[in-house]
């Protein structure tokens, strides 16, 4: 599929920037999968890094390759991350979450010197906003940040329950239309109680290398 090609040939440019001895951050989802694997042979090679993962998925996927990891906390700060995302434009606003992991790939994103986003095609887009923005909340407080956004938001469901988060949250799935300010739309949702974080990535990537047919479009 032209997608999965455009994923790896994106992932496989990502990974010609990791280096002997830095801290990495392994993203989540399909595509950061891609670059995970590759990493993962580097390691098998002789490569020296520390890694970080986003997600218990990436964890048990780095562990595979017996990829060392450290906990978040631990780390002072990470050299490079390499994760996918759900949109992006081209002034590097990133709409991410798709996979349920947003909280620790923002906190591994902002710990980071270089933020490095890696997608297909499909993924770049004029205004974000066509893919339904995830907000991560605390359960008790799910039904609250539901009115506060005026049925504009549905809680994700996972086989009839609700999705629950590696950190034991729940995401509300929030269709706010295309998005011409995603400032606006960051300081609405940081100020709703029980939100715990949310989907846009405004001014934290650094890169982001897209797939596009066989060849790589890089976005500084
Ligand atoms: C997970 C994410 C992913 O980066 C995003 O969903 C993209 O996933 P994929 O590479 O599978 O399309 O934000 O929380």
């Amino acid at each position: 599929m032209q997608a999965n090609l455009e994923k790896e040939n994106a992932a496989l440019e990502a990974v010609k920037l990791v280096r002997q001895d830095m801290t990495v951050g392994l993203g989540t989802g399909s595509t950061a999968e891609y670059a995970i694997h590759a990493i993962g042979r580097m390691v098998r090679e002789g490569l020296r890094i520390k890694a970080v993962a986003t997600s218990a998925r990436t964890a048990a996927l780095a562990a595979q390759y017996a990829i060392p990891l450290m906990a978040i906390n631990e780390v002072e700060m990470i050299d490079l991350t390499i994760d996918g995302a759900d949109e992006f434009t081209a002034n590097l606003t990133l709409l991410k979450g798709g996979g349920g992991a947003l909280l620790k790939e923002k906190i591994v994103a902002v710990k980071s010197r270089q933020v490095v986003i890696i997608a297909d095609a499909s993924k770049y887009v004029e205004r974000l906003g066509k893919f339904r923005l995830p907000v991560e909340v605390i359960p008790d407080a799910a039904n609250y940040v539901l009115r506060e956004l005026t049925g504009k938001g549905a809680v994700r469901m996972q086989e009839g329950k609700p999705f629950v988060t590696d950190e034991g949250h729940h995401i509300i799935d929030v269709d706010f239309g295309l998005i011409a300010d995603p400032h606006r739309i960051d300081t609405q949702l940081n100020n709703i109680v029980g939100v715990v974080e949310h989907g846009l990535f405004i001014g934290i990537a650094s890169r982001v290398i897209m797939g596009v047919g066989e060849e790589v479009k890089i976005f500084n």
